[in-house]
């Protein structure tokens, strides 16, 4: 009598391990509804005013978020996600950057509503824009919103200024 309430209670302990064990994985794979995904090709003197305007403005609207580089993160994952923050920069006319390359993949973004924001200096800024834009339509993506910007002769407020306004697309 007193083997078959251990073994029960055992049983029990392994069961509720399980479960906990399952919860943890899950939470850990799943990303809550509200958590989007920012990803943009690297980080260097180049990209990172960008990428920081974007951190500050999604921290701003409330909005949690995970972010990868696409150059060192070429598999990752967009599935657990709801929303995606793409960030590239043109890197030369033929348009190839680890954020394209990425997309291309389109790992779990059937379905996703897929924001798309270009930088470049003064060249093919529009033209990454609508190949970004076409290789997240073909992989399925919802696309709620795309700008590019020229940098050059825009001053740091500018900038700013629009990253925010796209960016308040997110928001329901
Ligand atoms: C390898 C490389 C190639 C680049 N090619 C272009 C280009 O073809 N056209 C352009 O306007 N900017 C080009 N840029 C500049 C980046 O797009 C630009 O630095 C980035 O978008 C950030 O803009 P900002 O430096 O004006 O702030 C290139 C940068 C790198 C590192």
């Amino acid at each position: 009598m007193i083997r078959i309430a251990g073994t029960r209670s055992a049983a029990a302990v392994a069961v509720l391990f399980i479960v906990i064990v399952a919860v943890a994985a899950s939470q850990d794979t799943l990303a809550s509804p509200d958590t989007a995904l920012f990803i943009y090709d690297k980080i260097d003197d180049n990209s990172r005013f960008y990428i920081e305007a974007v951190r500050e403005n999604l921290g701003g609207m409330g909005i949690p978020f995970k972010e990868a580089a696409a150059e060192t993160e070429k598999n990752y994952d967009a599935s657990p996600y709801h929303r995606v923050i793409v960030y590239s920069m043109v890197m030369g006319f033929n348009m190839i950057s680890p954020v394209r390359s990425w997309l291309r993949k389109g790992e779990g973004l059937t379905g996703k509503d897929v924001l798309i924001l270009v930088t470049a200096n003064r060249w093919f800024n529009e033209k990454q824009r609508k190949e970004l834009v076409k290789i997240a339509g073909d992989r399925q993506a919802n696309v709620i919103d795309a700008v590019s910007m020229a940098t050059e002769k825009l001053s740091d407020e500018k900038k700013q200024k629009t990253i925010g306004k796209h960016l308040a697309r997110l928001q329901p």
